[in-house]
């Protein structure tokens, strides 16, 4: 009856939509929440969640896991699967396009299986109105036939749960976020909790890494453990090449000079970014489009990628009227502060609370 584009696929067996497999990437993933260093406050709350609907026997309450890329979302809703024993379905927002494929989604689970819908905040209207009766009531509300003939009908659908990913809160409207029961942030990690990440890899991974190489991975990873297992793998690279394949401090340095990553973790887009805030727009305040369009990128990109790490650093603030660049962003740039600033110096506490990345 429906139509059904086949944008979604089973987390195992693993079916041809899956990303390309990558030996190293599927010995780095974590399987259980008691391995997630780090996001203490999400994996207390999915503790709770998880052990109360195990001891219920009833599926586990909707919830929305929301924080920038990279942090762990998507390895959480495997995580939550694996812990619950049950089915996990994936799909995104923008790959449901009708109404129909979401209901053939929603009618083919079963009990207690997981749906997980990346970029939740990115679903069209239609298929959001499929969904708030089927995560309320387990409901799916259908017409049958056309004109004066249509008939209204509902479906019982099984138990289930929906996960859903965003990167922007914001975006996602006020009835699809009242529907989840739990909603819970990710924040970037401390320095330790990457450590760890970076340690655990290059154990997995049988390099030899000493506690200051692995220490200078962390340090740059800026805050999130997709980009410490990417700069992992290019000092890992590097250290091959040109070093004796032990990460040491010096190595790692080398190989992140070579990838353009400094000492705070900002790359080439980054400072990129704070470039034109501060030499063409005079520190701000300048809106995020037009910052975008000032150095060709996706104003996407620099809400989701750029933007949130430079806030956490205190190199850029949000004001109501654009962003601004902080003094210290000039001072890591290493460009003088114009000499009439008009706006106050920045609360002390501010850069107390930033010195723990
Ligand atoms: N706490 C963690 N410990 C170890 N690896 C992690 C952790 N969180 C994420 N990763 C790894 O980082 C990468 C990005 O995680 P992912 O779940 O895809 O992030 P998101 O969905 O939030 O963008 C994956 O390779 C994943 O295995
Ligand atoms: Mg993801």
């Amino acid at each position: 009856m429906f139509g059904y584009n086949g944008f979604i696929m089973d987390s195992r067996p693993v079916s041809p939509q899956a990303q390309p497999a990558d030996s190293l990437d599927a010995a780095l993933r974590i399987k259980r929440l008691n391995e997630l260093h780090g996001q203490n406050h999400v994996r207390n709350n999915l503790e709770i969640l998880i052990e109360a609907a195990r001891q219920r026997g009833e599926s586990l309450d909707h919830i929305l896991l929301y924080g920038p890329p990279g942090l762990g979302k998507t390895t959480v809703a495997h995580i939550v699967a694996n812990e619950m024993d049950v089915n996990l379905k994936i799909t995104a927002g923008p790959a449901i396009e009708r109404a129909g494929d979401l209901a053939a989604i929603l009618t083919n689970l079963r009990r207690g299986d997981i749906l997980f819908i990346d970029e939740i905040h990115r679903l069209g209207r239609a298929v959001e109105e499929i969904l708030y009766p089927a995560m309320e009531d387990f409901a799916l509300d259908i017409v049958i036939g056309k004109g004066p003939a249509a008939r209204n009908i509902r479906l019982k659908l099984p138990h289930f749960t929906v996960i859903g990913a965003t990167t922007r809160l914001a975006l996602l409207t006020a009835p699809l976020r009242a529907r989840f029961g739990a909603v819970l942030r990710f924040d970037f990690y401390d320095v330790e909790s990457i450590e760890g990440i970076v340690r655990r890899a290059a154990a997995l991974t049988n390099t030899p890494a000493t506690a200051e190489g692995v220490a200078e991975i962390a340090r740059r990873a800026r805050g999130t453990p997709r980009v410490a297992l990417r700069l992992f793998r290019r000092v890992r690279d590097y250290a091959q090449v040109r070093a004796q394949g032990e990460i040491t401090a010096r190595v790692a340095a080398d190989a992140l000079e070579l990838l353009e990553i400094d000492e705070m973790g900002l790359d080439g887009l980054d400072r990129t970014v704070l470039e034109a805030v501060i030499l063409k727009f005079g520190g701000g305040p300048v809106g995020l489009e037009t910052i975008a369009a000032s150095v060709s990128e996706e104003p996407d990109t620099i809400m989701d990628v750029v933007e949130p790490y430079l806030l956490q650093l205190g190199f850029l603030e949000r004001t109501p009227r654009g962003r601004v660049a902080t003094p210290r962003a000039y001072q890591h740039l290493g460009i003088p502060l114009p000499v009439s600033t008009p706006r106050e110096p920045l609360q002390p506490q501010l850069f107390d609370a930033d010195e723990e990345i």
